[in-house]
């Protein structure tokens, strides 16, 4: 019998329940997928913790990977056996077989696993968009990005090195600095021993960079502003250490003329040539080995509280997916 996570009330790993589902027939648009692999994301912590509101129950998870087993009537860009991945609501990744719309799935290229894939398409449409639609950096230049050992910190260093571009990193614990030099950081800062602004500051000889990209939010909004040269930007996309407090324009903005965005994946990839065009542009740097990618973790279906847990305490060394 197919299983998914189901949540039925907001809280901690422990609210997620492993239940045996009834999967049914796709309607019309809908595709119905055996999940291979499911991918693992900060953001699925905020969906469970109810800082980023859902209803409730609810299934949870937006990415995974697998075969498809049934096509609804009006589907014609998908066949059964076609291997597909997605990343996008509705959630409900987590599971062993789904129904979703068709027009959320992708085709996976030969040459990249489940695995892989499963791993691949949030994080990468995430540094895809930031480093060249948010921030369009380019060859030369030096940027400041926190949470270098995770997710989405391992593709984005590999991605900016391939455009000739550097990256200073910061990670919490010292474990996570070589990983983060693997991965093409040209410094690691371990924050939680050092001022990563003062760090920063040293290594461009008091010029600041001119791009930070922030996923961790509350600790390190402060510093990173520190950190930015006159008309530098500030990006912040995600709250791994919890949300923004308002911002004070006139005290961190205005000294230095900078520019704030708090972007999401979803005002990027708009509709399906842009999801599609977004998803080959990362299928390409994998297969011509741009970017590599190594899961740290596998975790059952049924240890996605332990996967939590863990993502929770910092404990992963980059990118975990769970196995149906
Ligand atoms: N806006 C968007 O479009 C978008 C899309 C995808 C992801 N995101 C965001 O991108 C960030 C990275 O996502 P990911 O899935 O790749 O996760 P991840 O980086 O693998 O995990 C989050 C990391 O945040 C760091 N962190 C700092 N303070 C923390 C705290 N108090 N509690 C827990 N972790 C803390 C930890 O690394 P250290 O121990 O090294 O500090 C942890 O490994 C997340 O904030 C996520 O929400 C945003």
């Amino acid at each position: 019998m197919p299983k998914s996570i189901i949540i039925k009330k907001n809280g901690g790993p422990e609210v997620l329940e492993l239940q045996d589902v009834e999967v049914g027939s796709p309607g019309p648009d809908e595709i119905k997928v055996t999940n291979h692999a499911v991918g693992l994301n900060y953001i699925d912590t905020y969906h469970r913790s109810g800082l980023y509101p859902i209803k409730l129950p609810s299934g949870i998870g937006l990415e995974a990977a697998g075969k498809i087993d049934e096509v609804g009537s009006n589907v014609s860009e998908f066949n059964k056996g076609d291997n597909i991945a997605y990343a996008s609501v509705p959630l409900g990744a987590y599971s062993s077989q789904r129904i979703i719309p068709a027009n959320i799935a992708i085709k996976i290229p030969d040459g990249v696993s489940h695995e892989i894939a499963a791993t691949l398409i949030t994080k990468g449409l995430t540094t895809n968009y930031l480093l060249t639609k948010t921030y369009h950096l380019k060859a030369g230049e030096t940027v400041l990005f926190h949470a270098a050992a995770g997710g989405v910190g391992q593709i984005f260093a590999q991605w900016a090195n391939s455009i000739g571009a550097k990256v200073i990193g910061t990670v919490g614990s010292d474990d996570k600095i070589k990983v983060a030099e693997e991965n093409g950081y040209s410094h690691v800062i371990n924050y939680t021993k050092n001022d990563f602004s003062k760090e920063v500051l040293k290594i461009t000889n008091n010029v600041g960079v001119p791009a930070v990209f922030d996923g961790v939010g509350k600790k390190t909004f402060h510093g990173s502003l520190a950190c930015l040269k006159t008309r530098g930007m500030m990006i912040s996309f995600g709250n791994a250490s919890g949300p923004l407090d308002p911002v004070n324009v006139p005290k961190d903005i205005q000294p230095k003329g900078l520019y704030l965005t708090r972007p999401s994946i979803a005002q990027y990839f708009t509709n399906r040539k842009e999801l599609q065009e977004g998803a080959d542009s990362i299928f390409e740097k994998v297969k011509f080995g741009k970017i590599k990618i190594k899961i740290s973790k596998k975790y059952t279906l049924a240890d996605a509280k332990q996967a939590h847990a863990d993502l929770e305490a910092r404990k992963l060394l980059g990118p975990a997916i769970l196995i149906p």
